[in-house]
């Protein structure tokens, strides 16, 4: 007992001694150490300093700037070997197309080379805290996204897409940007590539900044399964929301197109289609805040709806946002309970014609099995199309799952249901109502393909929103789910 308890203080001390005696000395000899690494095994490929240059007169990405680009535990895990290649295609394919094999340095040596990018290679250009990665949102980092793919991004470098490795492996592969890059280089990279790359094949996008944020956003998620996002509606403005102030902002903005009492019967509704949705029969209290956000900060198009509906956080900002969404809250319930049982009730009688006319009116659901289809009719290349998935128990709950919870820009049960039967909670507010997929008689008759193409394109002059940031395969998993709820 006793001399276990000894060596125990004996070690704790010799390691006190080590920590107290090697801070600056073995710092200095590490960089010493560090230097001559560099200078025997990596400075024949890599440069260490100069000017920016074409990569057809180097061997290998410049290391000039190392000590602002890198993330350190990615460096560490590069260094060590234990990271893919990026260039998978040689980083000079023109002279090789196979991706290299690269030299291993050991853990200490990779974290003395680390300190010694830290000390001597940081870049003057890139600006400590030039991007906040703690105020991306998940919209931001969708928009980036789609950014990314508008700008061309895709075409020489990849990403990871639902799991996939897509795009052209002609530069670095992007798919684990998040790991490895540091945002704030990230960021000054994207404001003019050719300070870093000239002559490469490199890329000058006519992004905006706010866009260029966006992609930065984007890319910095990937590689990353538990990215925090921000999420606006827990910020300060959201806490002191007042209910007053939203009805002045509702009298004052919103009503010329949804009406004084939203009823979506303002001054500006006669002339639009799809028309402002009823607040009134919206029960927003159960709506969740990303897609309530969502859809008033940054406009219809951002839930896949009409550009008609303004983005207003540049009119009204965060506080603004934040006290018209408590407003709405404190006086839009929905529906009473009552009013849909007796609507459906009626309608449930009514020859179909007369439903159509009865429902469309309203609006919301009723219990009539075939609805009233307006529906344009999909191109002839989609309605030839057939379900290229197995409704396999795990594509059932792939589907299921989008349905219920995942589907972005909002989950199909908000308006769908959860049976499928149209009757999700904003059903009441659409006309036409959603679509009854429990409705066999009706469901037989639409084939896969016209399904395909709506949920992709959604129904202009509907509620019915376009998914077209989901794959085909996700689509495809939400038909077969689709169909599986049918009686
Ligand atoms: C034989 C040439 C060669 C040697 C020697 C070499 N590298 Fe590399 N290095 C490359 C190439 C080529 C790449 C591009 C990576 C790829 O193709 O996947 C690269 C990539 C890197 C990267 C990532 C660069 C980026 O941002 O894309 C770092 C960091 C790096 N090397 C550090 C070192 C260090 C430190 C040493 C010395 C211990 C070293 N390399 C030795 C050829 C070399
Ligand atoms: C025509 C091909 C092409 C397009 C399009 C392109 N890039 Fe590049 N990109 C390159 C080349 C070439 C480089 C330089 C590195 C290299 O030599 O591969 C590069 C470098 C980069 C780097 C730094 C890589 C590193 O680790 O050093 C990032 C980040 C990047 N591009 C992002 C983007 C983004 C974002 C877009 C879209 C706005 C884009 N690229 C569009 C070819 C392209
Ligand atoms: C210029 C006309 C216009 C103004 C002004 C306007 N909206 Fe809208 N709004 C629309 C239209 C049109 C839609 C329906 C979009 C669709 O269904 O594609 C809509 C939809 C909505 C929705 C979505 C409901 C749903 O179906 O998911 C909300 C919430 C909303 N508006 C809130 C507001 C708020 C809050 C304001 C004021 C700050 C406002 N709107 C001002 C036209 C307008
Ligand atoms: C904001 C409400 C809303 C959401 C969310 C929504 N839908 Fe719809 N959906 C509708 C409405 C309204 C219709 C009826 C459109 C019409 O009559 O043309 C519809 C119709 C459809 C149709 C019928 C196409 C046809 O040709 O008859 C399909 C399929 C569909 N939705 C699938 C989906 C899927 C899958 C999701 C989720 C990924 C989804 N919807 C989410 C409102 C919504």
């Amino acid at each position: 007992m006793n001399m276990r308890r000894g060596i125990i203080v004996v070690s704790a001390l010799i390691a006190m001694v080590g920590l107290m005696s090697s801070p600056g000395m073995s710092l200095a000899s590490d960089q010493m150490a560090a230097k001559d690494i560099l200078q025997q095994n990596c400075v024949q490929c890599h440069r260490l300093e100069g000017k920016p240059d074409s990569r057809f007169n180097l061997k290998a990405p410049d290391l000039i700037w190392a000590g602002s680009k890198y993330r350190r535990p990615w460096l560490i895990d590069w260094l060590t070997g234990k990271e893919a290649p990026l260039y998978a295609k040689g980083y000079r394919w023109d002279l090789s197309e196979a991706p290299l094999k690269h030299p291993v340095v050991s853990a200490s040596e990779a974290n003395a080379i680390a300190d010694y990018f830290a000390a001597h290679n940081k870049d003057p250009r890139v600006t400590v805290g030039a991007y906040d990665l703690s105020k991306v949102t998940k919209f931001e980092a969708s928009f980036g996204g789609m950014a990314f793919k508008a700008h061309a991004c895709l075409g020489c470098h990849t990403i990871n897409e639902d799991g996939k490795i897509i795009g052209g492996p002609q530069s670095s592969a992007l798919q684990g940007s998040g790991q490895r890059y540091d945002q704030d280089w990230l960021f000054r990279f994207g404001l003019n590539p050719q300070d870093f790359v000239p002559h490469s094949g490199e890329f000058l996008a006519d992004a905006t900044e706010p866009q260029l944020r966006a992609v930065i956003g984007y890319l910095m998620t990937q590689g990353v399964d538990d990215f925090k996002y921000y999420e606006p509606w827990t910020s300060p403005e959201f806490g002191v929301a007042s209910v007053g102030r939203g009805k002045v902002i509702y009298k004052e903005y919103c009503s010329q197109c949804h009406g004084a009492t939203g009823k979506g019967d303002g001054p500006a509704a006669s002339g639009l289609d799809p028309k402002p949705a009823i607040h009134a029969n919206i029960p927003f209290e159960k709506l969740p805040m990303e897609y309530l956000y969502n859809v008033i900060n940054h406009g219809g198009p951002a839930i896949g709806k009409s550009p008609n509906m303004p983005y207003w956080n540049l009119t009204i900002g965060q506080q603004g946002v934040a006290d018209v969404i408590a407003y709405l809250k404190a006086t839009f319930k929905g529906l009473p309970a009552g009013a849909a049982a007796v609507s459906a009730a009626a309608t449930s009688t009514m020859p179909t014609k007369a439903a159509a006319t009865a429902t469309s009116s309203s609006g919301g659901q009723s219990d009539a099995c075939v609805q009233p289809r307006k529906t344009v009719m999909a191109p002839d290349s989609f309605l030839v199309m057939t379900n290229p998935l197995a409704a396999s128990a795990d594509v059932l709950q792939a589907g299921k799952t989008l349905f219920q919870k995942s589907a972005k820009p909002a989950a199909c049960v908000m308006c769908h249901g959860e049976k499928g039967d149209g009757k999700g909670m904003m059903g009441a507010a659409l006309a036409p109502p959603p679509r009854n997929f429990t409705c066999n008689a009706m469901m037989k008759d639409i084939p896969d393909g016209q399904l395909f193409w709506i949920i992709k394109k959604g129904s202009p002059g509907t509620g019915m929103m376009s998914f077209s940031g989901l794959s085909d395969e996700k689509v495809w998993q939400l038909i077969h789910y689709i169909r599986s709820l049918g009686r």
